[in-house]
């Protein structure tokens, strides 16, 4: 979610501005998202490194994400969205870590939609705590180092649960994937969207939807490999 920034920025406001509609686009496209009867949505809140930002603007998008867990917690769960914060959560304040994991806990038996809200995450973060995981099961004598493999590693990321990423959409214009689900994005379809995040509503959601099912996957194969019903034959 790009843009934020440079959409107050046009309307002369400071930037924490452009947050709080951000905030408002995330409640739209969820919204849509549980209308379309889309499975998973992870969004990339807060990155590893957005800590590197002035502390005012550190400080108030925390300020936003507190507040808009109070908010937004209850009616989420009465739609059956599981929410899941990925990344390194040590890193917050206490207080709003309590509320992610008493989010986290409250929604857990929900299964209408995944919601995977990215914050303090890195997709090198993810494959480095997979990696830790996988070691140090094989220190402890659990697996055979020498036979861990992509599947065996792939257990162990933040969103081993979920079937394979489909659609990546990036907003601001920028054609970066900008330490975003990494290993996830092996197979997944890109689209860059010029809108900026406050403006991203449900007809780009649309759209984006619609070049994604345009879209040959091939995964490696010829195109005349996939269109064949027989494709999967060996
Ligand atoms: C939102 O957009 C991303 C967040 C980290 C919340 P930006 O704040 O990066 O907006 P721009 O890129 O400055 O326009
Ligand atoms: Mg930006």
């Amino acid at each position: 979610m790009d843009g934020n920034g440079r959409w107050a920025k046009q309307r002369h406001r400071p930037r924490t501005f452009g947050h709080r509609a951000g905030q408002k686009a995330v409640r739209a496209i969820i919204e849509a998202c549980l209308r379309r009867g889309i499975e998973a949505l992870t969004l990339f809140a807060f990155s590893s490194e957005n800590w590197q930002r002035p502390k005012d603007e550190v400080g108030a998008l925390m300020e936003l994400f507190l507040k808009a867990l109070d908010r937004e917690v209850g009616e989420l769960h009465g739609h059956g969205v599981r929410i899941r914060f990925i990344g390194e959560l040590a890193a917050f304040a206490p207080a709003l870590r309590e509320r992610m994991l008493a989010a986290m806990d409250k929604t857990t038996g929900n299964t209408k939609l995944a919601l995977n809200i990215a914050v303090n995450y890195g997709g090198r973060w993810d494959i480095a705590q997979a990696a830790r995981q996988v070691a140090q099961a094989a220190v402890r004598g659990e697996i055979d180092a020498t036979r861990i493999d992509e599947a065996q590693l792939g257990s162990h990321f933040a969103l081993a649960d979920l079937p394979p990423l489909d659609l990546f959409i990036r907003t601001g214009g920028e054609k970066r994937v900008s330490n975003f689900l990494l290993w996830q994005l092996a197979y997944a379809e890109l689209v860059f969207s010029d809108a900026l995040w406050p403006d991203f509503d449900a007809d780009h959601l649309d759209a984006a939807i619609a070049d994604f099912a345009a879209r040959e996957r091939r995964y490696g194969k010829t195109s005349a490999q996939v269109s064949s019903a027989y494709s999967g034959a060996h």
